[in-house]
């Protein structure tokens, strides 16, 4: 696909992939795996595709170029949806210089035990392609140590490696083209499962591009929709997400063994609605919901209220995975609260309001216990506290 004179997206679609990262997070939209091939007096590919991929990628970029014309490979990040393809189309032109940081090196050596020619680089360097030039921006952390973005003058496109990416196949790659409020969410899920942890890199490196003050008419980012229309919004949204980014909603949390611990949560949704302020209010299973759209929706929540029945003193397994994993992304300036049912003890929630403090968040309240199942008056309590926690 051409995206600008001299610059073809020579990436893989995959309509198909449902689980990323092993099986660790869910893609439900796809993604797709972004290459770009730009000719100039030298030529040079950015990145590659995921492995399975790598004989069709490199069978369609010979049908593009002669492979012998590419003059330069660069390589933003090293982890394998992004080099996959590198062993195969090493194999066709094994001499072609890489360039990548150098951490890069050291990650695509880990990988897959080459001495290719690497060209490490770092911010400020710059590769004459001709009559344009690419400059390097590093982006250690965003999210592996090795990562860069890079900027071609000129046609003011800037590579941004993942960052301002999204697990969103589309044969319409441009955000022009894309349902706003679907790209909005996949943009804000990828951040909220895997950026969110360098959140504090990710303000220091949108201050540094904007003091670069670059003119930038199309962002590229490796997976998913490329930001052409106005390409800034993109940088702004990351530049608010990574600030302890809030809406105004509450997301509800539990897990139930015999329905007592949701009934509390339906109620304790009522009561927070019943103020009708405008809150948002969003209720969860977490033994049968999506753990990746759960943390998104965490993320851009102002508090959570959090719910288990109690079981051999602790809670049920789906609560602590979900906060596990919460607290393992270092989320702040988010505030909580702890709700559930027991039989005999009690100790559920002070193990929930506990694990919610250790995930960094703002504890509301002692928590509210019910025994056994819930009545009306237990109910009553429940829309109560509800209300007072939105409040
Ligand atoms: Fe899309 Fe960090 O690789």
């Amino acid at each position: 696909m051409k995206i600008k004179e001299n610059i073809q997206w020579v990436g893989k679609i995959d309509w198909d992939l449902k689980k990323f990262h092993g099986n660790e997070l869910s893609t439900f939209r796809g993604s797709s795996y972004n290459s770009y091939l730009i000719r100039d007096e030298k030529n040079v590919l950015i990145d590659t595709v995921w492995t399975p991929f790598s004989k069709e990628f490199v069978d369609n970029l010979s049908t593009q170029i002669d492979l012998n014309k590419i003059d330069y490979i660069i390589a933003l990040h090293a982890e394998p949806d992004h080099s996959g393809a590198l062993a195969y189309l090493m194999e066709k032109i094994p001499g072609t210089p890489i360039y990548c940081s150098a951490n890069g090196v050291k990650s695509l050596k880990g990988y897959y035990h080459k001495d290719w020619n690497f060209v490490p680089v770092k911010t400020g360097d710059k590769l004459n392609l001709g009559s344009r030039e690419i400059t390097f921006i590093e982006a250690p952390m965003l999210h592996w140590p090795d990562t860069m973005l890079c900027y071609l003058n000129g046609e003011n496109v800037l590579f941004s490696s993942d960052v301002f990416g999204q697990h969103y196949a589309s044969e319409f790659m441009y955000n022009d083209l894309t349902d706003h409020s679907e790209l909005r969410w996949e943009a804000m899920k990828y951040y909220a499962n895997i950026v969110v942890p360098f959140s504090k890199k990710v303000i220091k490196k949108v201050e540094e591009l904007k003091a670069m003050n670059l003119p930038i008419d199309l962002i590229c980012p490796a997976h998913g929709i490329m930001f052409r229309k106005d390409p800034h919004c993109i940088i702004e949204e990351y530049a608010n997400w990574a600030n302890e980014y809030k809406e105004n909603q509450i997301t509800i949390l539990y897990d139930t063994m015999y329905n007592s611990t949701r009934q509390m949560a339906e109620a304790i949704a009522k009561g927070i609605a019943s103020r009708n302020d405008g809150t948002l209010v969003k209720v969860f299973n977490c033994s049968n919901s999506d753990r990746s759209e759960i943390i998104t929706e965490i993320f851009r929540s102002k508090a959570i209220a959090v719910g288990s029945a109690t079981v051999n003193g602790g809670v049920l397994a789906s609560i602590y995975e979900i906060l596990n994993v919460v607290k393992d992304l270092g989320l702040s300036g988010k505030k909580a609260a702890a709700f559930g049912s027991y039989g005999w003890s009690p100790s559920g929630v002070k193990h929930i309001s506990e694990l919610l403090q250790s995930a960094g968040f703002e504890i509301v309240g002692d928590g509210l216990k019910s025994q056994w199942n819930p009545d009306e008056n237990v109910l009553a309590q429940c829309f109560n506290f509800g209300a007072e926690f939105s409040a």
